[in-house]
């Protein structure tokens, strides 16, 4: 079995809130998806966007929306998202007791759907509901905030999973989220993960577009070498 191409999914947290529309078009033709971070100052003591500029931002680009959701009560929250027409919906497995049932929900809207890990939390309890995902979210930061320090000890979930979803013959995408930058991104492709998620090295770079495609190409080289 071939390996998936890598998905570069630049996170607009470390873009220029007053310039959304904008900051999307910049990575338009380089990106795969765009990584939105949903934060209710609850889940997460931050907070960002929500439904309604989500909805907004979905009308001024073609890219396929990854959503975050950093929030409690997902059930209530989250089949909007999927409504609204993002691609992958992911909910946090901290924040839900039923994630079987709403990735059902999350599919039915049309959605594909993702589990996300926070950095506190094992792997090992949800390894047997993946077949209910389209995408894992394994955190390599504690959720929350931008900017933070890969954790390259998380990685060993990423392998667990990948490890996992190989026995399962599952078509699993496991995406790593924080610290994903040039110096990072081979090692966490090295374990497993095919969904990239970068925030201040995409946005941070001088050119956004440009940052993308080496970011891709590391994560390519890394996985034809391991
Ligand atoms: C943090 C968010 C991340 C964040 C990553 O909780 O989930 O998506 O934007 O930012 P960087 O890439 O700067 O670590
Ligand atoms: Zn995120």
């Amino acid at each position: 079995m071939t390996a998936p191409t890598p998905i570069i999914a630049p996170s607009i947290l470390a873009a220029d809130f007053a310039h959304l529309a904008d900051e999307a078009r910049v990575v338009e033709s380089a990106a795969d998806w765009l990584h939105v971070d949903v934060m209710d100052n609850h889940f997460v003591p931050n907070l960002t966007i929500g439904l309604p500029v989500v909805q907004s931002l979905l009308a001024v680009t073609t890219l396929p929306f990854d959503v975050h959701l950093m929030i409690e009560d997902p059930r209530r929250w989250a089949p909007a998202y999927a409504d609204a027409g993002a691609y992958n919906v992911t909910f946090h497995a901290e924040a839900c007791d039923n994630p079987v049932a709403l990735a059902k929900d999350l599919r039915s809207a049309g959605a594909k759907a993702g589990l996300a890990i926070d950095r506190d939390t094992p792997i090992e309890p949800y390894l047997d509901l993946l077949p209910s995902f389209d995408t894992l979210l394994i955190m390599t930061i504690k959720a929350g905030f931008g900017g933070q320090r890969f954790i390259p000890e998380l990685l060993e979930k990423v392998r667990a999973a990948r490890r996992h979803a190989a026995t399962g013959h599952l078509e699993l995408r496991i995406e790593v989220d924080g610290g994903i930058a040039a110096d990072t991104i081979e090692q966490a492709a090295a374990a497993g993960a095919d969904a990239f998620v970068a925030g201040t090295a995409v946005y941070g770079a001088d050119d956004p577009a440009a940052a993308i495609g080496h970011l891709r190409g590391l994560a390519q080289r890394a996985v034809s070498r391991s």
